[in-house]
């Protein structure tokens, strides 16, 4: 392994793989691929832009030429995507970007990789791709039943590439990562985005009830998880990676009002999610077999969050303008109206 393509290497959990790997692999090349969607950001790059082992390339996922002038120009052996649209509330307000991106780009990338002649191919999947866990653990061998259209695009990309393993004998991984945060998280998703409202004493908007449970997983966790299958995973096989902490929603907020010293007053019931999965719940012991272990519990990992956003306000404060205040006023103006 010596020329890495990192696709989507410049949102949240890409760019911790990145600012991860400069270091832990300095052996190693690493060639961010991104679109620079609304998700994607330089700044998270910010760090290792001088690094003499990293580069970045514009460019989309789905589109044939982009990707193979990438991987000739630079030599790619290794490629590990983490490129897609990845917001279940936006696949619900307009799904196109969602089955292009997660679905068909993930063709594009497999069909280039395998003509160039790629030799390991890891793919970033969710636990989604399971659907709603009343009780029990997902184990790898599952069926899959996605509920949303996110969860269903992601669930096509992962047939894609195990269609590709099977057809074509690519040397294929997938992972299937539980919720995950930590810093650099586009304040959309839960946890940047209630502890960024809660800092300018605005509404957190809780869907329903609050009782849905999410596994939470620290950002690193999911990255050292990652780092274990693409050395160490079998060709062909999926690796669950969970934070094996389960909460509920409404506790977390509580939890995160408590840690800024907020009031529960900010706390609103508005309308749920459409289909909304109550619950997600994995078993990862085939990973465990490997050697992987999470670092970080819960507690520890909320710690350290709150404290970058609390001591990062350069990084979000410039993000919630302009587009992200449009997708605001969609999601969140008539819920927040109807709140309770
Ligand atoms: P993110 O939204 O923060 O980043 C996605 C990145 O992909 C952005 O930099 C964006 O510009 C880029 N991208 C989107 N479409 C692209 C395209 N067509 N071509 C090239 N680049 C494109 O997402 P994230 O939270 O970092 O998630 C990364 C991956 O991990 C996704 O595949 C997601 O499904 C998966 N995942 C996320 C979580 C989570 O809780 N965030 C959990 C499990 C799995
Ligand atoms: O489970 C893995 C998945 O986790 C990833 O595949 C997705 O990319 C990632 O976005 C995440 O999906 P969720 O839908 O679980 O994450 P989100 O942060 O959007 O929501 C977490 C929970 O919080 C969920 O039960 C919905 C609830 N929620 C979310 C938002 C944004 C609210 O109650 N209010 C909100 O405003």
């Amino acid at each position: 392994m010596k020329n890495v393509l990192v696709t989507g290497g410049a949102g949240f959990i890409g760019s911790d793989f990145v600012r991860c790997f400069v270091e832990r692999y300095p052996a190693y090349t690493l060639v961010v691929y991104d679109k620079l969607t609304y998700a994607g950001n330089q700044d998270n790059l910010r760090s290792v832009s001088e690094r003499p082992n990293y580069r970045f390339v514009q460019g989309d996922i789905a589109n044939h030429e982009q990707v193979r002038a990438a991987l000739d120009a630079h030599e790619i052996d290794t490629i590990v995507n983490f490129a897609a649209e990845s917001h279940v509330d936006r696949s619900i307000l307009d799904a196109d970007a969602f089955v292009m991106s997660n679905t068909v780009g993930v063709h594009v990338l497999l069909d280039e990789a395998r003509k160039h002649g790629v030799e390991r191919f890891l793919h970033v999947s969710t636990d989604e791709v399971y659907g709603d866990v009343e009780n029990g653990y997902s184990v790898e061998s599952d069926p899959f039943e996605p509920r949303s259209p996110y969860a269903a695009s992601k669930a096509g990309g992962e047939l894609l590439v195990n269609a590709y393993h099977v057809t074509h004998g690519m040397n294929t991984i997938i992972t299937r990562g539980s919720n995950t945060y930590g810093p650099y998280q586009y304040p959309e998703k839960i946890l940047p985005f209630f502890i960024s409202e809660a800092m300018d004493d605005r509404p957190l908007p809780v869907y329903g009830d609050g009782r849905q449970i999410r596994d939470w997983l620290y950002v690193r966790d999911h990255v050292n998880g990652i780092d274990i299958a693409l050395h160490q995973g079998e060709a062909g096989e999926a690796y669950n990676i969970a934070g094996e902490d389960q909460r509920i929603n409404i506790d977390v907020t509580h939890d995160l009002l408590t840690r800024l010293g907020k009031p529960t007053t900010l706390i609103k019931h508005v309308p749920d999610r459409e289909g909304h999965d109550r619950r997600y719940a994995m078993n990862c012991d085939k990973l465990r077999a490997l050697g992987w272990q999470r670092q970080y519990d819960f507690d520890r990992g909320l710690a350290e969050t709150v404290a970058w956003y609390r001591d990062n306000e350069w990084w979000w404060r410039k993000i919630k303008t302009g587009e992200y205040l449009e997708y605001y006023n969609r999601q969140y103006a008539a819920r927040l109206a109807a709140a309770t």
